[in-house]
């Protein structure tokens, strides 16, 4: 079906150019809206505004759908484990057995880091934010194999891509072991992707740390839902900075930066913090409620409400599931998830949030399943970085490979005062 739309301004109508996803969804072209009547389109926090056509992710807010590829979310999470899903998001397609061997072969040679990155480590204070540390050596990859910074072969790029994903999880593991004040232990070049980076966080030099299938699984899992989720504000973040043409790692430490936000990636942390809150007697579950509703109190109730989704968040969904088997398994009854159960249900009775369609997202669950298998609550957020990389990466490279791409420079309506004359230091 052909869709029309005309724009009529100053008594001046022109046509606008409609473009149709692969799921019906409409976009008007304004490309030219400048050019054609002067005038620009005003969206601040883009709510409403497409900045790119995507083939990697669809998300239909309003149904509670994600899908990677066209696959949809529940089927990754069951099938797939975070190398497979990070192949699919990035080359277009599930690997095939040799495809996803070499990948793999590619993760597990490219595990270590130079030695450098020891002193590099050990110039930040030991309380350093691991999400600083994390931004920092993601750009000091830059400087490292610098034929890496200009990616225009696929073997490049696929080195560079294994290079990232798989150097996040070894600086991930060493800021923790910096800040505990503990020797860093090399990654084992047996292992697999999820279990490795356990052994890196909690082995010692004289006892290796072998991490229990649910708790492989469930980290597993908290990174392949992870994975992507279009044009979020750190992919966003990514896109923009590599619009620029700024190489793969500079890309990514931004994005790092976009996430560590408590509105964004940061989420997972003030969630628990504000159920430990409770817990702590600071509050009554009650009262929390009361309080995210009250406009005046700066307050939001975390882990709750989504830009796109105005329906469950399947990722949540997923989660919750996880969450209950994990605790189950590893025998821990924690109170904290009692009181996000309790919070879950008096929100989606209330009428705040059913009008608002505030339902759960993806950082009200996962915190308490990274608490469960021992993660510090400074890590959370760098597990999102961690599991976001491949999406990130594959969002940079479908910029990268478009056909007449711009950088990205957004306009602004201007404010501020009109011509104004400079006035002497004495007349002021
Ligand atoms: N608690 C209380 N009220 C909320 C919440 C919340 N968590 N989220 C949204 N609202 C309110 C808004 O104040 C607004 O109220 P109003 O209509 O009376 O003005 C209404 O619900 C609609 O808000 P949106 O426009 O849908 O929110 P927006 O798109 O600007 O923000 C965001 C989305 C940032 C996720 C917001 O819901 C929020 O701050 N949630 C808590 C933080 C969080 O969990 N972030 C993680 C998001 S998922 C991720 O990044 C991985």
């Amino acid at each position: 079906m052909s869709h029309k739309a005309t724009l009529t301004i100053d008594g001046k109508t022109i046509d606008l150019p409609v473009i149709e996803g692969s799921e019906k969804e409409l976009g008007l072209d304004i490309s030219k809206l400048r050019d054609l009547t002067g005038a620009i389109t005003l969206d601040p926090a883009f709510g409403n505004t497409g900045a790119c056509t995507s083939a990697i992710t669809y998300i239909d807010g309003d149904q509670g759908i994600l899908r990677y590829r066209g696959i949809p979310i529940e089927q990754v999470a069951e099938h797939s484990r975070f190398v497979e899903t990070a192949w699919l998001l990035i080359f277009g397609r599930l690997p095939k057995q040799d495809e996803l061997q070499r990948f793999s072969d590619r993760l597990t040679r490219n595990a270590p880091l130079h030695e450098a990155f020891k002193h590099h480590f050990e110039g930040f204070p030991v309380n350093a934010p691991p999400m600083a540390m994390m931004s920092a050596m993601i750009n000091t990859l830059s400087c490292f194999q610098l034929e890496f910074l200009q990616l225009n072969d696929a073997e490049a790029f696929e080195e560079a891509t294994a290079r990232l994903i798989s150097k996040v999880r070894t600086i991930a593991a060493y800021s923790y072991r910096r800040a505990m004040g503990k020797p860093f232990m090399y990654p084992d070049p047996n292992m697999r992707y999820v279990a490795n980076f356990l052994h890196m966080m909690f082995s010692e030099p004289y006892q290796q740390y072998i991490a229990p299938k649910e708790v492989e699984d469930a980290l597993n899992l908290i990174l392949v839902l992870h994975a992507d989720h279009e044009q979020n504000c750190s992919t966003s973040t990514v896109r923009m900075v590599g619009s620029s043409k700024a190489n793969l790692f500079a890309s990514c430490a931004a994005g790092v930066c976009a996430l560590w936000g408590p509105l964004h990636g940061g989420a997972n942390v003030a969630v628990l913090e504000m159920l430990e809150q409770i817990h702590r007697g600071g509050l009554t579950p009650e009262q929390c409620i009361k309080l995210a509703k009250d406009k005046t109190s700066g307050f939001k109730l975390m882990g709750f409400g989504h830009r796109v989704y105005k329906n469950f968040d399947p990722r949540a969904k997923l989660l919750k599931q996880s969450c209950d088997k994990v605790l189950n398994r590893l025998g821990i009854k924690d109170p904290l998830l009692d009181i996000a159960v309790k919070l879950e249900e008096l929100a989606l009775k209330d009428s705040y949030f059913v009008d608002r369609k505030l339902y759960p997202n993806v950082d009200f669950y996962s915190g308490i399943i990274m608490k469960a298998i021992g993660l510090p609550v400074n890590m959370f957020t760098v597990m999102f970085s961690i599991g976001r990389m491949p999406g990130w990466i594959a969002q940079w490279k479908e910029q990268h490979d478009e056909a007449g791409a711009r950088i990205s420079r957004p306009r602004q309506i201007y404010t501020g005062p009109t011509l104004n004359d400079y006035v002497a230091m004495d007349k002021r």
